[in-house]
């Protein structure tokens, strides 16, 4: 009996030695690691989906699930896209975290028509209930509300339509209407620059607190950590702040890690933001409130978001060019594995180097041609 379990055991290290990948090493302690998909996905680009598939067990759609995609006019929703992402991340063994219900930005005929506060109270009611109903069960985290908060030193909200419109309350709303959708799901408060300390972050703390205060429904808060490679803040003050929203009973979750260099990186700087991504998973797993670390992107030559907004910024995220590991790719990997008993601490899997892919257009392309061709059901070709 003895050499038949000794047998197992080797079996199952060795078994886990063979396949070890972030995803598998996250699965072992129940971890939710996960990065987000842009448009790409859509090409049907398959050495991004085998990546996506292969390091995370959790998908974040990075633009679809956002106001705007989801409702372009007023009561025609388009499910195309979130479908799909659903249906792959089903396929293999994922989870979708719901990225956004509420924002400013990319809210279609919401931010350009005319509203009273009650008929957008009404639209965003709709809205809530329709999104978190459809995915009911399949989405267990969602970003309720994102950025709500000012910037500015002298004041408190954020000055948008949605706060002009309706005031603040909109968001105690929100987080109701989310959980009449689904009882289960867990509501999150997203930001940035809430990550350390700081008066945004005090400003946040005191925020969500005020939800928690007036019974609002709200689980987590997310930290969204979008930093220069040599500009972030200290861990200590990441764990402090993470430690206090503990305090409210809160979970956090960092949610939209990426750390910026200026390109073409040197092994230095990919040296500092290897330890960058590193501290902040350390300081993450160390507190038993956070138990989601979602990066921005799945691959510096995919990555829309940084160039665009950041202007001579990129190679942000753990993978690089054709999908090649990065040192940030190690430290996560050896962070993960460091918790994982009986996995040896070695070089994490090679990955082999992948044809280069498809940019955004095909992407845009492919589900346009779904729209024309009037399919409804998820994009094919997508879930594998
Ligand atoms: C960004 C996406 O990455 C871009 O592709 C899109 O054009 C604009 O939005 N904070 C957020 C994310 O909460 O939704 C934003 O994502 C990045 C900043």
């Amino acid at each position: 009996m003895r050499r038949i379990l000794g047998g197992i055991l080797i079996a199952s290290v060795v078994c886990l030695d063979a396949k070890e990948t972030l995803k598998v090493l996250a699965n072992q302690q129940d971890f939710t690691l996960g990065a987000a998909a842009g448009l790409t996905f859509f090409a049907v680009n398959q050495p991004y989906k085998d990546l996506l598939r292969q390091e995370y067990n959790t998908v974040v759609s990075e633009y679809q699930m956002k106001f705007g995609q989801l409702q372009p006019e007023r009561g025609a929703y388009r499910w195309i896209a979130s479908d799909s992402l659903v249906a792959f991340a089903e396929h293999n063994g994922m989870k979708v975290r719901g990225h956004c219900l509420v924002w400013h930005k990319e809210a279609s005929f919401l931010a350009t028509g005319t509203f009273t506060r009650e008929e957008m109270l009404a639209i965003l009611k709709e809205h809530i209930h329709e999104v978190v109903g459809r995915y009911r069960g399949k989405i267990p985290q969602w970003d309720v509300v994102n950025e709500a908060i000012s910037n500015n030193p002298d004041s408190l909200y954020r000055d948008t339509f949605l706060f002009r419109t309706m005031g603040i309350d909109y968001i105690d709303s929100c987080f109701r209407w989310a959980r009449e959708a689904d009882p289960d799901v867990q509501l999150y408060y997203n930001e940035y620059w809430n990550e350390g300390l700081g008066p945004k972050s005090d400003k946040t703390f005191e925020f969500v607190k005020g939800l928690k205060e007036r019974g609002v429904p709200i689980d987590g808060v997310g930290l969204q950590c979008h930093f220069r490679y040599d500009s972030l803040p200290s861990f200590a003050d990441m764990d402090t702040n993470i430690k206090r929203l503990a305090g409210l009973g809160l979970q956090v979750a960092f949610t939209e890690v990426d750390y910026r260099i200026r390109p073409p990186a040197t092994d230095s700087q990919l040296a500092i933001q290897k330890k960058d991504y590193q501290g902040t998973l350390e300081v993450c797993l160390a507190n038993p409130n956070c138990r989601t670390f979602i990066i921005w992107g799945v691959a510096d030559d995919y990555s829309s978001w940084i160039p665009s907004s950041y202007p001579g910024w990129g190679e942000a995220l753990p993978f690089g060019k054709n999908f090649q590991p990065k040192p940030a790719y190690d430290g996560l990997w050896e962070s993960l594995a460091a918790r994982v008993p009986g996995v040896s601490i070695g070089k994490p899997p090679a990955r082999k180097p992948a044809p280069a892919g498809h940019g955004y257009a095909p992407g845009l392309l492919y589900l346009g041609l779904w729209d024309l061709l009037g399919r409804r059901e998820p994009v094919g070709g997508i879930i594998r």
